[in-house]
């Protein structure tokens, strides 16, 4: 018996070279258990058609669950001459039910059950990758909360430019996450559609109900145009650029870390747990998790402008180059089911030396804008205020001193504006708690922007 889906008008089999070429269930075999569901599915759509009886669906639904147990036990695997998933699945169901395996593809393709596949397998993916991402936002969460109190360098173009609560910083980084969990649910809403009845293209003359199919599936409803339904992948490259720019925002956070944890900065100290040693150098001890986060953003970018590249040109409507869709999906899921959980560790285990983020804080005259901005309040224009600090952050600088450091009579020489109350305004907790416009520095609107976040984290994790 040929197990091929296509063999009728072929007289002799394929070429090895195009076998190798066209192969693909060495990686869609991932697909099989959704191909399973939406077999049911399809099964009671055939037989609600007059098209099964009664004791052929009771028997068909019997063999694809033997059949899915077979799968799920290693006991049915697919072998070399299965070209994909589809094929497998069928020459599994064969073997269970002899002819009657073959009335199930009536009115549905390959064409519609791939899309319909791999729907369905995004849609429960993006859900548990959700849940990954916002273990690590609740790690950073965490981290925030314990530096409410812990000044630190607030910096522009990596330089010193103004203090702020070190907790802050932390979910500046966590809350780029929220927007990925929130573009994940938002490529999952227009997901939601089932492809199932598009048929090859043009749906099917059989009466079909593809409605049902897809409340059957879960999905919101079926898809509007079975042309479309078999060739969009918009779904593809939507989940991939909500994977690529959370691989942006893991390596950003990657960055940071690699910054903290150098000698030069000193801000952080890794668990060894999260650590790697140098096969050469006994003291070394190396933040390899934030490097290859940081690392890993590239192939994430590269599935997604792969993808791209693939659908650019495609005619209407299924063409096979859309083979190509799933590799980049499995393998931009597994980076980043990799990467997350060791980036949650790390975060969640490092310790951050607060005396020396404090200590940090004030360094570099980052305390500058506040005495302009006192200045301000004493109703001196912003551009006069900015040159009379400027001229004392260049008096400092020269003299090698701190911006409170000079007499009276020396910043009466420098402006008539820098009068000793500017010594007021030239500490790290003040210019800290000045700050206290919403999304600011300030303690508690870093305390009420932690406690929107969580609720924001838990609204997203009843979704995922
Ligand atoms: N393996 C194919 C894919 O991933 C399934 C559809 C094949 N259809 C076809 N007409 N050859 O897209």
């Amino acid at each position: 018996m040929t197990t091929s889906l296509w063999g009728g008008r072929f007289t002799g089999g394929p070429a090895d070279a195009l076998a190798a070429l066209s192969v693909s269930v060495h990686f869609d075999w991932r697909l099989a258990p959704h191909d399973l569901r939406a077999s049911r599915a399809h099964a009671r759509v055939l037989h609600r058609a007059g098209l099964l009886t009664d004791d052929e669906l009771g028997r068909m639904l019997g063999g694809l669950d033997d059949l899915e147990a077979a799968c799920a036990a290693g006991e049915f695997v697919p072998t070399a001459a299965d070209e994909d998933v589809h094929t497998a699945l069928e020459r599994g169901l064969l073997e269970l039910l002899g002819p009657l395996g073959g009335k199930l593809r009536a009115g549905r393709s390959r064409n519609d059950q791939i899309s319909t596949d791999l729907r369905l397998f995004l849609r429960e993916e993006s859900r548990g990758l959700a849940a990954a991402v916002l273990d690590l936002a609740g790690a950073l969460a965490d981290q925030a909360e314990q530096h409410l109190d812990t000044p630190a360098p607030g910096m522009t173009h990596l330089q010193h430019a103004q203090p702020v609560l070190f907790g802050h910083w932390l979910l500046a980084r966590a809350q780029p996450l929220l927007r990925d969990v929130s573009r994940l649910r938002d490529a999952d809403a227009r997901a939601d559609l089932s492809p199932l009845g598009s048929g090859a293209l043009a749906g099917s003359s059989l009466p079909l109900d593809p409605e049902a199919t897809a409340r059957e599936l879960g999905f919101a409803g079926s898809v509007a145009n079975s042309l479309d339904g078999v060739s969009d992948r918009d779904f593809v490259a939507e989940f991939l650029f909500a994977g690529a720019l959370l691989g942006v925002h893991l390596s950003q956070l990657g960055e940071d870390v690699v910054v903290w944890n150098s000698r030069e900065f000193g801000w952080v100290e890794l668990s060894d747990a999260y650590t790697t040693g140098s096969s050469l150098m006994p003291q070394k001890k190396n933040p390899d998790v934030a490097e290859l986060a940081r690392g890993k953003a590239g192939r994430l970018i590269g599935h997604l402008t792969g993808v791209l590249a693939m659908l650019k040109g495609l005619p209407l409507s299924y063409d096979r180059d859309l083979q190509e869709d799933k590799e980049p999906v499995f393998d931009a899921l597994d980076t980043l089911l990799t990467v997350l959980p060791a980036m949650t560790g790390m975060i969640a285990t490092m310790s951050v030396r607060r005396e020396v983020l404090a200590a940090a804080a004030p360094q570099g005259f980052a305390l500058a804008t506040d005495v302009a901005e006192l200045l301000v309040r004493r109703g001196v224009a912003f551009r006069e205020a900015h040159e009379a600090v400027g001229a004392l952050v260049a008096h400092c600088s020269s003299a090698g001193c701190e911006l409170g450091d000079p007499t009276d009579a020396e910043l009466a020489v420098l402006s008539p504006h820098l009068t000793p109350e500017i010594r007021t305004v030239l500490t790290v907790e003040g210019a800290i708690a000045a700050r206290d416009t919403p999304g600011g520095t300030a303690r508690p609107r870093v305390a009420a922007q932690l406690e929107a976040f969580r609720t924001a984290a838990a609204e997203l994790r009843a979704w995922a």
